[in-house]
C-alpha cells in the first residue's frame, strides 16, 4: 500500500498568533486518519490570512514535501483578509471548480451561509489542493460532498494509490468494479 503526503494549511491570524487553538487543522487529520488505509505523512503549518505566506506555503507543500493533497481551511469568505482563493488560483496550473460547486452545495443543507464560501481547488504539479472553510464543523461536511473523486483525481496527477477503509465502501475509480 502507497504511503501519502498530505499538507494541512491552517489560514488564521488569530490561531497563528496563538490567540485560540486551531480546531480546523486537527479535524481535517482525523478525517483523513479515519477514511485512509495508506500510511499517511503529515506536513501542517498554522499562518497568518496573508496572501504571499499562503503561496508559499502550497508551493513549498508540493514543489518540496511532495504533498499529493493539500488541504487548507480558513480564508474563503468575503472579509478583506480572506485571500485563501486567490492564493490557491496564482499557484495552480489547473482549476477544478466543481470541488467548490459541489461542497457549497453539500453546505447549503447545513447553513444558509455556504454561498460566503469562495472555496475552490486546483492542481500544482502532482498535488492536489481543496480549500475549505475554517469552521471545524465544515471540514467533515464538505469533504464528504468532494470524498468519492479525490482518489481518482490523485490518480490523474499520478500520485499514491488512495485506499478506504471498508466501511467508507472502495475508492472509485471509473472502469474498475
Ligand atoms: N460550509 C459548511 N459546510 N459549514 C459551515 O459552517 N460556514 C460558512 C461557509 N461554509 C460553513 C460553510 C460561513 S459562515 C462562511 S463565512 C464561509 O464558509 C467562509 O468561511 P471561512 O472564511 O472561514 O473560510
Amino acid at each position: 500500500m502507497d504511503t501519502i503526503r498530505i499538507g494541512i494549511i491552517t489560514s488564521s491570524d488569530r490561531a497563528s498568533k496563538g490567540e485560540y487553538e486551531d480546531r480546523s487543522g486537527p479535524a481535517i487529520k482525523k478525517y483523513w486518519s479515519e477514511r485512509l488505509q495508506n500510511k499517511i505523512e503529515w506536513v501542517e503549518q498554522v499562518i497568518p490570512d496573508e496572501q504571499e505566506m499562503l503561496e508559499k506555503t502550497i508551493i513549498s507543500m508540493c514543489d518540496e514535501s511532495g504533498c499529493s493533497l493539500i488541504c487548507t481551511t480558513g480564508g474563503t469568505g468575503p472579509a478583506k483578509r480572506d485571500v485563501t482563493p486567490e492564493a490557491t488560483e496564482s499557484v495552480c496550473e489547473k482549476m477544478l471548480p466543481g470541488f467548490g460547486e459541489s461542497m457549497r452545495k453539500v453546505s447549503l443543507q447545513y447553513v444558509p451561509t455556504a454561498i460566503l464560501s469562495r472555496q475552490t481547488a486546483g492542481i500544482r504539479g502532482n498535488s492536489l489542493i481543496i480549500n475549505l472553510p475554517g469552521k471545524p464543523k465544515a471540514i467533515a461536511e464538505c469533504l464528504d460532498g468532494v470524498l468519492g473523486a479525490i482518489p481518482y483525481c490523485i490518480d490523474l496527477i499520478e500520485g499514491p494509490r488512495m485506499e478506504f477503509e471498508p466501511e467508507y465502501g472502495k475508492a472509485f475509480r471509473p472502469g474498475e468494479k
